[in-house]
């Protein structure tokens, strides 16, 4: 396996240029099963998870031709009237967003059986939300031996109220509703830029859904097996995550990096708390810069995580790294996930202090970091122990780094563009 060798304390000074979004990514990669017509996506980032997710739609029947360009993959995907409707367990554990296959095979093939995800690093991650979006639009649902087998002659229109906000079942609302027969009304929907894309993708190939980006979603299906398809290359729009990211680590390096191609639009909150704990943002025409080479003091600046456009819980473990340097204490409060601060173990082990209870934590900010052997546990708390490891003095070594390469094109090589001490190795 790699890791990753960083030796710390030198600012981050010149440009990174973000990929597509992951996160927009596998749901549009999946919601291509609905098309009549072959999609053709463009600017699909190169991680494992993308791979992975094609892989998936090859399982299922679907004819994937992928192409690498330097900076990303293009790939056409295209479905046919028969389909292998059954995602299995060793393939739906291994990346949890597998679960997104669930409307698309029902409304298109009738019957599906996906297998239940299971849990993960930051929580149980039930999907009883998706459960029940399939049921109120008319699906028969068992659950089997770990399975979700669900079946439905006809999908029909219906009215949902989400308790609470959901990504994942937002989007499986979409993909299946803008097929049902009828209109349906879905409320307390997810806003993110993520779910948006999809529905502007959906809506390119003939769905008819209004209110993108707000609460409620009004959703005329066509009362259809399939979408018509769109003759236009679908583009994966800026990963506002790894954006983010990148971002939080300029400031906490004290450094100066212009993050190309990017929507600071989609990270408005972010932005504002950079600038709130003594950083400068400047807007560029196609991203922002990220200027902290006069920031004396990191102010400490508590965050809440929310649904979009709040704090992204995604964001958060990067915070945490950020202002575990401050001149002060302050407060994260994980309100998505119930067990996201699996990070604090590692970020102790460079200096870090930080205490919680529940979802709260409380950083006491330390005058520096100082590198140590950690380890990596999912995605985003590896994101946040390299931002440790860029601030601490000395060599930090992060192990399992697979976790980051699910979500963090090319890291070390982005990195290194920008002045970072850092070598992949291989672990004999
Ligand atoms: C998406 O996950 C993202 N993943 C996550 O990013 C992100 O953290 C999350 O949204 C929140 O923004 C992808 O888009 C592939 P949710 P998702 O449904 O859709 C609970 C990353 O690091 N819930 O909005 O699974 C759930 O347990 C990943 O890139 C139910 O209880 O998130 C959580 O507490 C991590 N029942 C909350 O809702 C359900 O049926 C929000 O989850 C579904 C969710």
């Amino acid at each position: 396996m790699d890791y990753l060798l960083i030796e710390g304390a030198r600012p981050l000074k010149g440009d990174i240029e973000i990929s597509g979004s992951k996160n927009a990514a596998l749901p549009m990669l999946m919601a291509s099963i609905l098309s009549k017509k072959i999609s053709h996506f463009t600017n699909l980032p190169r991680l494992s998870d993308v791979d992975f997710a094609l892989k998936i739609l090859i399982e299922l029947g679907g004819n994937v031709r992928m192409i690498r360009e330097h900076n990303s993959i293009s790939a056409y995907i295209e479905f046919d009237d028969k389909a292998n409707c059954v995602a299995p367990y060793e393939l739906v554990r291994k990346m949890r967003a597998s679960i997104s296959v669930l409307g698309p095979l029902l409304a298109r093939y009738g019957k599906v059986k996906v297998s239940l995800p299971g849990g993960c690093a930051i929580g149980a991650r039930p999907v009883d939300l998706h459960i029940m979006v399939m049921e109120k639009l008319g699906a028969k649902i068992t659950i089997e031996d770990g399975y979700i087998i669900a079946e439905a002659d006809k999908l029909k229109a219906n009215d949902i109220v989400f308790p609470f906000v959901s990504v994942g079942a937002t989007q499986a609302a979409m993909m299946t509703a803008c097929v049902a027969d009828g209109t349906s009304v879905i409320r307390n929907v997810s806003m993110e830029p993520e779910t948006v894309e999809l529905g502007n993708m959906l809506n390119s190939m003939g769905a008819k859904i209004e209110g993108l980006g707000t609460e409620t979603l009004t959703i005329k299906g066509l009362n259809s097996k399939t979408l018509p398809g769109s003759d236009n290359p679908i583009h994966i729009l800026p990963d506002r995550i790894e954006a983010g990211t990148y971002a939080i680590a300029a400031a906490a390096t004290r450094g100066k990096v212009n993050i190309k191609n990017s929507i600071p639009k989609h990270l408005d909150i972010l932005l504002y708390n950079l600038k709130e704990s003594g950083v400068n943002i400047l807007q560029t025409d196609n991203g922002f810069t990220v200027d902290a080479t006069r920031l004396d003091n990191i102010k400490p600046i508590d965050i809440v995580t929310a649904p979009y456009p709040g704090f992204p819980t995604d964001l958060q473990a990067q915070w945490m790294a950020y202002m575990s340097v401050a001149c002060g204490s302050c407060t994260i409060t994980e309100k998505i996930f119930e067990n996201r601060f699996i990070h604090i173990g590692e970020l102790f082990r460079l200096g870090a202090r930080v205490k919680h209870s529940a979802n709260v934590a409380t950083v006491y900010g330390v005058k520096k970091l100082t590198g140590a052997p950690v380890m990596a546990t999912d995605l985003r708390a590896s994101a946040s122990l390299i931002i440790g490891a860029l601030i601490a003095e000395g060599t930090t070594e992060i192990h399992r780094v697979y976790h980051i390469d699910r979500g963090y094109e090319r890291i070390d090589e982005k990195l290194k563009n920008v002045g970072a001490k850092v070598t992949r190795l291989r672990e004999v």
